[in-house]
């Protein structure tokens, strides 16, 4: 797709992949709207892509919804939807508290689902872009819940991708353990043994080839992993 010109929403822009990956896409010429819920990074961030924020909260079906439509109605309509949407959380599968696996499959599967249900119509010859995660194609010890609801909503973007391939494209991200702090953040526990953070500027240069390039997938390879786009 032709990034200059382009109308973009990012849902989690007040994060780090999310900001920089805002900031990535207005340089390359796109026109676009950050949408999260920290107001203080959100208002920095708009000050840059000369535009205005959006506030939301992506476990609110209805706020995915108006998020989307603020978007559409700022930018005059929508070329792609970025979701960088995403928050940890670490313990054994069965000791978990409930209130946290709940809200963690909201986050992480059917939140960025309803951003897309709520984009799509919208997204006529566009792109939905979302970051999922390595970890579904490798569920880890101590992040069940976090794999699964990845793992979800990687096979539900694999079903859209098909369903709705006359309509649009559908970009699922499964970036390995990155360097932007995101295990500091969890919602409960204490983070694993986790291998050096991959520089998330390389996941950020990638997608917006990516965008350009029509892929389907940036994956994370098992072997040796390096990000592969395809
Ligand atoms: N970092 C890694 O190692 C890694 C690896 C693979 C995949 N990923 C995925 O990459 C994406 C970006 O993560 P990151 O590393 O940039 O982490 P991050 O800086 O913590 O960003 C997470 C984003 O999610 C937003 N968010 C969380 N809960 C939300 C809610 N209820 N409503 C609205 N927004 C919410 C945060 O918004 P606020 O700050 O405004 O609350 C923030 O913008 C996530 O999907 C993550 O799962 C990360």
């Amino acid at each position: 797709m032709e990034l200059d010109g382009a109308k973009v929403l990012v849902c989690g822009a007040s994060g780090a992949l999310g900001g920089a990956l805002a900031t990535a896409l207005h340089e390359a010429g796109a026109r676009v709207v950050p949408a999260g819920r920290d107001a203080a990074a959100l208002q920095e961030l708009s000050g840059t892509l000369g535009t205005t924020a959006l506030d939301f909260d992506v476990v609110d079906v209805g706020s995915c919804r108006t998020v989307v439509d603020g978007a559409v109605e700022q930018l005059g309509g929508l070329d792609a939807l970025v979701v960088t949407v995403g928050v940890a959380g670490f313990g054994r599968a069965v000791e978990l508290d409930d209130a946290v696996a709940e809200e963690l499959f909201a986050v992480n599967a059917l939140g960025p689902m309803a951003l897309v249900r709520a984009a799509a119509p919208h997204l006529e010859g566009g792109v939905a872009v979302v970051v999922s995660a390595v970890l579904a194609d490798l569920p880890t010890a101590q992040m069940a819940d976090y794999s699964a609801a990845k793992s979800a909503l990687a096979t539900w973007l694999g079903v859209v991708r098909r369903e709705e391939r006359r309509r649009m494209r559908v970009l699922d991200v499964r970036p390995p353990h990155l360097d932007t702090g995101l295990e500091t953040r969890a919602l409960a526990g204490e983070p694993p043994r986790l291998p050096q953070g991959a520089p998330s500027s390389d996941v950020v240069t990638r997608v917006v080839e990516a965008m350009r390039e029509e892929a389907k997938e940036i994956v994370t390879d098992a072997r040796t992993g390096e990000l592969l786009t395809r």
